[in-house]
């Protein structure tokens, strides 16, 4: 549709029917009609027309209805605006892959995007048109239940792979069927929340959020995102859906984004819970005054948006505004042309599940999974004959994480199933020993477990949190392993000591006790629907572990917030990990350190460093300079190495931090090989956040380094010229 045909659309249409765009419900309240109307029936739109008016509807199950929910809308509607489908799709919708914080692991943003062009295939086909993704909140603080769905505690990794994601989503013309438009969320900095709790106020400098928490989300409406999502928190006091700071000076000003604002799940609506409106129709007033276009579910701007246009408090131009960057989308994805976009029954079918589909879930499980700890046990010989498979996790099929579909766990490979299919002759012995929930205390399957690993080749003893324990809404005070879990690691590990831990879980946990006894321990996170194929190569070196830490490992939980990139503060420890030292900034009771760092990973193979050489000693402001490292593949295997480039810059104006992550690179290298990492550095990298809140880079001496956080290997210095 034109330009000018879109306006005359705008022009002709009622103001229920612009409200109407700006209301979102889910499938079941369309379907139905039940919109709860609760206020002043009067100013409300009738909820008999909600099927008719309806702009966008989230939530719905696939093909069919897809078509059937645009039907029933195109046959009420005399105006003919195709109704919005939007679904959280976060990693995979039927094949699923790892969670986020799994994928920030791989370091490799390629990986990231051949999932997210799974992902987007899938979708498409299902019949949606937006997804709610990618979520791009950096979050330091594993007590915080959706740590799981960002991929790092670093904005450069969130915003390389969400940008990553946003344009494998989107293709390059989201009018084709096959592309699906993304909405960033959740702007800003809802992984910051006091205390790790979610939905928790936050409070931040204007410096760190700009430095931190921004960019990601920025990085994402660069890469094209259409849409964004205000958080749930209120944001230095004012919620971030009714932020005119956030939503207006930043947003649309500075980044001059003409997308669609939507607001989270009933945001609206609880504006009057954080106690900044009287009532819902003040709550409607602020929001639309922040500019926050569509209203996700509930009523609040069904109920009241007529009456404020009417009244004049909110002018029809801000509404024509916001009902035309929905008409804008809604033509880009050329749904007036074609109302069902990629929704087609024939290819879910032929997509879902299918070989090429499992195949790049099952090698991003592997890519992503962490080799923690491995005193030369692992991988086991593939001729061990009887293998015992202990823990709450032996026969799991919930290995997906938050966020996968409903029912997406049945299609996912146990490890049994795995097992068996990699090592037909080997004799499975399965013990679950205890469960993984909080507060479990029945340890009574224990003393079975220990029999079986006694009598065992090799003994693989699963551990972690159950799947629903992270996630939205599920925050925790303490992320340690329930303690009879500790009790059947103590148990299995003393009956046979060749075990190898495997950990699922949606959060850092404090391992501080396990590392202590177990002498192999591998990370997998929620794998995904190849959960247990990627187990059984990835323990039997079919597959070879390259995944880093995205996040740091809390020794415990009392060190959170805990970020890589802590400043010096005027009394540092002198060594960080020592003893605690009076007057210094540490903890009488706990090294400073967390017990694993971020970018901290093993392989079966080892990786020599070696000449850091920069090309230049001193750069300009116009300049670029090249960092060369030499890397070599010193062990018997293949395998990849995450090459992670460090800066330091030792005095500023405002405190910098003690080391930065600038730039990454995957390489994958054959036993005996040597290769020449080079990244280039400019201006741009060595800049901050001043005093002032001015994006500046200062003239002085800057250090670069090779490594992950807390082990930087080699360093270099060199100087950016004063002008
Ligand atoms: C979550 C969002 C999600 C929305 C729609 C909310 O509860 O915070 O991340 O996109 O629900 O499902």
């Amino acid at each position: 549709m034109t330009e000018k045909k879109l306006k005359e659309l705008l022009e002709s249409m009622t103001l229920e029917e612009k409200v109407g765009q700006l209301v979102q419900c889910n499938a079941g309240q369309f379907i139905e009609n039940t919109l709860d109307i609760t206020g002043p029936e009067g100013e409300a739109l009738p909820a008999e027309d909600l099927c008719r008016v309806m702009g966008s509807v989230l939530t719905f199950e696939d093909a069919a209805q897809a078509r059937a929910l645009q039907d029933m809308h195109l046959a009420a509607d005399p105006k003919k605006i195709p109704l919005l489908l939007m679904l959280d799709v976060i990693h995979g919708l039927r094949t699923t892959y790892p969670i986020p914080l799994a994928m920030g692991g791989s370091f490799d943003d390629d990986l990231m995007t051949e999932c997210a062009d799974m992902a987007r295939k899938e979708s498409a086909a299902c019949g949606v048109h937006v997804t709610f993704n990618p979520m791009v909140d950096t979050a330091r603080d594993g007590r915080w239940g959706r740590i799981l769905e960002t991929c790092s505690e670093e904005p450069l990794i969130n915003s390389r792979m969400g940008a990553a994601l946003v344009k494998a989503t989107q293709g390059e013309d989201l009018s084709r069927p096959e592309n699906v438009a993304c909405c960033v969320k959740h702007y800003a900095a809802y992984g910051a929340p006091e205390a790790g709790r979610d939905y928790n106020t936050v409070e931040m400098s204007e410096r760190q959020l700009r430095e931190t928490y921004l960019p990601a989300y920025k990085a994402c409406l660069d890469a094209g995102a259409r849409l964004i999502m205000p958080a749930f928190n209120s944001l230095n006091g004012i919620p971030c859906v009714a932020n005119r700071w956030l939503m207006r000076k930043v947003l649309r000003e500075e980044w001059g984004f003409r997308g669609v604002v939507i607001s989270d799940y009933n945001a609206v609506g609880e504006l009057v819970t954080h106690g900044v409106a009287e009532n819902p129709k003040e709550a409607v007033r602020l929001a639309m005054e922040a500019g926050c276009d569509i209203d996700m579910v509930r009523n609040a701007y069904y109920q009241y948006l007529p009456a404020l246009v009417r009244e004049g408090t909110i002018p029809e131009k801000d509404l024509d505004e916001a009902v035309m960057r929905v008409l804008e989308l809604k033509n880009e994805l050329g749904l007036f042309e074609n109302p069902y976009h990629g929704a087609d029954e024939a290819l879910e079918k032929e997509l879902y599940l299918c070989p090429a589909h499992r195949d790049i879930a099952r090698r991003a499980a592997e890519e992503t999974a962490v080799l923690l700890k491995n005193e030369g046990i692992l991988p086991f010989p593939k001729t061990v004959r009887r293998i015992a498979l202990i823990g709450p996790f032996a026969e799991e099929k919930h290995l997906d994480g938050f966020w996968s579909r409903p029912g997406a766990w049945k299609d996912t490979v146990t490890l049994p199933e795995g097992l068996r299919a990699l090592l037909p002759e080997a004799e499975l012995m399965i013990e679950r020993g205890c469960g993984a929930e909080i507060g479990a205390v029945d340890e009574s399957g224990i003393e079975r477990a220990a029999a079986a690993a006694a009598g065992a080749d090799a003994v693989i003893l699963t551990l972690g949190e159950e799947e629903g324990d992270s996630g939205e809404g599920r925050s925790r005070a303490e992320v340690t392993l329930s303690r009879p879990q500790l009790a059947l690691a103590r148990r299995v590990l003393a009956a046979n000591p060749n075990t190898a831990v495997v950990l699922f879980n949606g959060r850092p946990l404090v391992l501080t006790e396990l590392e202590e006894m177990a002498p192999a321990i591998l990370e997998m996170w929620y794998p995904g629907t190849e959960a247990g194929n990627a187990v059984a190569r990835l323990l039997f070196g079919e597959a070879n572990p390259c995944g880093k830490l995205s996040v740091g490992l809390p020794r415990r939980t009392g060190q959170y917030p805990m970020p890589y990139n802590r400043v010096n503060t005027g009394r540092p420890k002198p060594q960080p990990d020592s003893r605690a030292f009076p007057f210094t900034s540490c903890y009488l009771d706990t090294p400073n350190l967390p017990l694993y760092s971020f970018g901290y990973g093993l392989s079966y193979t080892s990786f020599r460093y070696e000449d850091l050489t920069l090309d230049r000693e001193t750069i300009g402001r116009e300049d670029a300079l090249q960092a060369t490292v030499t890397l070599t593949n010193t062990g018997k295997r293949a395998g990849k190495e995450a090459v992670q480039l460090y800066l330091r810059d030792p005095v500023a104006s405002v405190v910098r931090p003690v080391q930065q992550l600038i730039d990454y690179r995957k390489v994958a290298l054959a036993p005996g090989e040597t290769a020449k990492v080079c990244f280039t550095v400019t201006e741009k990298q060595l800049r901050f956040y001043d005093f002032d809140c001015r994006e500046v880079s200062e003239p002085g001496r800057f250090e670069l380094s090779v490594g992950w956080a807390d082990h930087l290997m080699l360093t270099r210095r060199f100087e950016l010229k004063k002008d």
